[in-house]
């Protein structure tokens, strides 16, 4: 069993296959973290971490009497609370009934379940069976009697932690909640690097390192949306740490609204990471009586460097966290429209791409924006969920109808969560909208926010989408969101609730979506902000798949998708070819490129088919063919990054190795040509050093010949030598390496 207790030195130990992770119910009841790293005994008691010391300007529990040596203020804390000596960042602020801004937890009793626990409307890592173990543990505070549970499942094969917290009011009136984060992570020691992910629109999930300094480091998103700007996932690692060696700690948020990830290193050199909803904007009443439950929070350590980390969390969000029927079947190559025709298509349009499409074994339109309402451009339309009959003369049961005649499926774009001024549905519920009292509202590419937080508006979304799924044999749905959330203000609550409506709009989301996708298991559904402005870990329990960026030019790609792949699975990456000149960069790149890069992901063409020549759709028929063969290797294999391209600007480079060692596929994309190049060598990874392995270039790229072809080298020779990176002309140029065990 991973969760152990030993009562004589009060010690809980949370054993996975290669991690530890301990704390300890410490003097006077406080709960105290020891440890967490690479794996140690079960009774290894180590308390002993900090030095028992008087600290000044550090105060002591007042059951200490005049013994100094023991404050809270810098001993390592399981989750930190205001107000009652530790004056770090803290995971908890109540406003009590009496009104004190005060929490002093102290142990009450833990109990230790099996399977994983769930935090009540809010996504989760679950157990797929016999695969966790959950200790609760209860803490209470003595005065106010303010209770919280902190809940933690082991999931031990997949060396992850998931952690999350419940705060009931059991004191005499009402409380408000000014912060209830979801974990704290305290290290005694550590002079590390904290690595975020930053970005904008159409440039997601940028990888920033930087040492930790005294103070604090904060990512994190006041936009209602996880966001473009930055990404609810954090990592504290070795100065040194790199892709294959190093300590790294991450800690992942299951959460899709705004977030704060705060790294604090204090004034004795002890590091703290905490991470929760933010607690701007935010405040929670809890009457007698009533909880709340923060956010689960993914934990993951890896002794073995960054790539390990990331493995780590591809696996566990692969098979604990997706859901659905394309959790494991293999999804469908998809053509989507939206490059190709914006707003501007009807039904034959749509048919015709579909016509070419489904000869080159592409299996899914894609309809996106534009077939509903009015919905000429992006000033009108959303909110109403009614097919334009002046697009689809006949209605979206026959579009479906002569797709599927054509042995391809059909799937569909929804903007649930917006609406136009310029709408039925505008006109009709114009309080239905976030925004206060007497306020205009702010505009962004041109819409409101619909109030989430409103059962009746749920209800209306559900119905509405619900019918146009069951009208026509639909079996994609693409999710979009399209502006931040500014006016926050829901009509539907009194003002002492409205520093609710954040995240009761999340919970309102996360309610639709999961009525939508239990109704329709069959129908694969892809999350889409923008792009991948709510790429998060929340978001990936209901969409399996998200669009990863609006910038679909294969070079800028190369970092997206490096970032993006610290936490998220390749699985989940939303990844198509378009065209060139790249329309939203104007670069021009190889098809070949643009395939190579597409197949780093879910896979699909995002262009106008129609226009191609003969010749392009021969390649896009064997890419397409291609991806299909190496469909497991990508979405189930090991990814390696092989090369940062925020630092190596020549070429990039990265590899999968299928879970028995078996196969590899090596991608390089050269970046910059050179003429008189260096020997630029790459060292493959994860393969098995005893095997003799064939190198032969990729059909896909077959045109010229390669340096390496059908040669044969051990997975040592592979790993430790490395191979040289082909001589390709060109910048852009791309090739794929099958690396085939004998
Ligand atoms: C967003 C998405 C795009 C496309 C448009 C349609 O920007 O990211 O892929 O669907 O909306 O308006």
């Amino acid at each position: 069993m991973p969760i152990f207790y030993n009562p004589e030195i009060k010690i809980f130990t949370l054993q996975t296959q290669n991690t530890t992770y301990q704390m300890k119910v410490g003097d006077y009841g406080y709960l105290l973290h020891l440890y967490y790293g690479a794996k140690i005994g079960e009774n290894d008691d180590l308390s002993l971490l900090a030095y028992p010391l008087e600290r000044s300007f550090s105060g002591n529990p007042n059951e200490a009497g005049y013994d100094r040596s023991f404050t809270i203020d810098t001993l390592p804390q399981e989750y930190s609370m205001f107000g009652s000596g530790d004056f770090r960042s803290s995971c908890l602020i109540p406003v009590n009934p009496d009104g004190t801004r005060e929490a002093d937890l102290r142990y009450v009793s833990h109990e230790i379940e099996s399977g994983a626990a769930a935090p009540q409307g809010l996504p989760h890592v679950y157990d797929n069976g016999g695969e966790a173990e959950t200790l609760k543990i209860h803490l209470q505070d003595p005065v106010s009697h303010l209770a919280v549970t902190l809940v933690y499942t082991v999931f031990a094969a997949r060396d992850a932690i998931t952690r999350y917290a419940v705060i009931e009011n059991k004191t005499t009136g009402r409380v408000e909640l000014e912060k209830a984060l979801s974990a704290c992570l305290d290290f005694t020691h550590g002079d590390y690097d904290v690595i975020t992910f930053w970005g904008r629109h159409c440039f997601e999930r940028a990888v920033e390192r930087t040492p930790v300094r005294h103070g604090k480091i904060v990512a994190d998103s006041l936009r209602g949306a996880s966001s473009h700007q930055q990404n609810p996932f954090m990592i504290l690692c070795d100065h040194d740490a790199t892709e294959t060696a190093g300590d790294c700690w991450g800690m992942s948020l299951l959460y899709s609204g705004n977030f704060i990830a705060e790294c604090e290193y204090d004034q004795i050199w002890q590091t703290r990471l905490t991470m929760g909803i933010h607690p701007h904007a935010f405040r929670w009443v809890l009457e007698q009586g009533e909880s709340f439950t923060t956010p689960e929070v993914a934990m993951i350590y890896s002794g073995e460097g960054l790539g390990e980390l990331s493995r780590r969390y591809h696996k566990l969000y692969r098979h604990n966290l997706c859901r659905g029927q394309y959790k494991t079947s293999r999804r469908p190559v998809l053509i989507n429209n939206w490059e190709a025709t914006y707003f501007d298509f009807d039904d034959d349009k749509l048919v015709k791409i579909a016509e070419d499409a489904s000869k080159l074994g592409i299996e899914l339109l894609v309809m996106d924006d534009g077939w509903f309402g009015k919905r000429e451009g992006d000033t009108s339309g959303l909110g109403d969920w009614f097919v334009n009959t002046q697009k689809l003369r006949g209605g979206l049961d026959s579009l479906c109808r002569r797709i599927n005649a054509l042995g391809m499926k059909l799937g569909i774009w929804f903007e649930p969560e917006m609406i136009s001024e310029d709408s039925d549905l505008y006109r009709a519920h114009p309080e239905w909208c976030l925004r206060g009292p007497g306020r205009a509202g702010v505009r962004s590419r041109y819409q409101f926010v619909l109030d989430m937080s409103r059962e009746d508006v749920r209800q209306y979304l559900f119905d509405v989408i619900s019918g146009v799924l069951s009208s026509a044999n639909l079996e994609y749905v693409k999710w979009d969101m399209n502006r931040h959330i500014s006016n926050i203000y829901s009509g539907a609550l009194p003002a002492e609730k409205q520093g609710e409506v954040y995240h009761r709009y999340i919970l309102g989301v996360y309610d639709l979506m999961e009525r939508l996708t239990s109704a329709f298991p069959h129908v694969l559904f892809e999350g889409c902000s923008g792009g991948g402005g709510r790429f998060d870990a929340g978001m990936l329990y209901y969409t399996p798949q998200i669009w990863c960026s609006d910038d679909t030019d294969a070079i800028e790609r190369l970092s997206i998708q490096y970032g993006t792949s610290f936490s998220y699975p390749i699985s989940a990456v939303g990844s198509h070819v378009s065209a060139v000149p790249n329309h939203q960069t104007g670069r021009v790149t190889p098809l070949a490129t643009r395939g190579i890069v597409a197949m780093s992901g879910t896979f699909g063409y995002e262009l106008d088919i129609n226009k191609m020549t003969a010749e392009e759709k021969e390649i896009v028929k064997e890419q397409v063919a291609r991806f299909k063969e190496i469909y497991s290797l990508v979405s189930d294999g090991d990814y390696y990054r092989l090369t940062d391209p925020f630092k190596n600007t020549n070429y990039t480079a990265w590899q999968f190795t299928a879970p028995d060692q078996s196969r590899a596929l090596l991608n390089v994309v050269q970046v910059k040509m050179e003429v008189c190049p260096v020997n630029f060598l790459i060292r493959l990874r994860g393969l098995n050093p005893g095997a003799r392995y064939c190198v032969q270039a990729a059909p896909l790229n077959a045109t010229q010949r390669f340096e390496h072809e059908g040669t044969v080298y051990t997975g040592a020779a592979l790993m430790n030598a490395g191979l040289l990176i082909p001589l390709l002309k060109g910048d852009y140029a791309a090739v794929q390496y099958e690396i085939i065990q004998l």
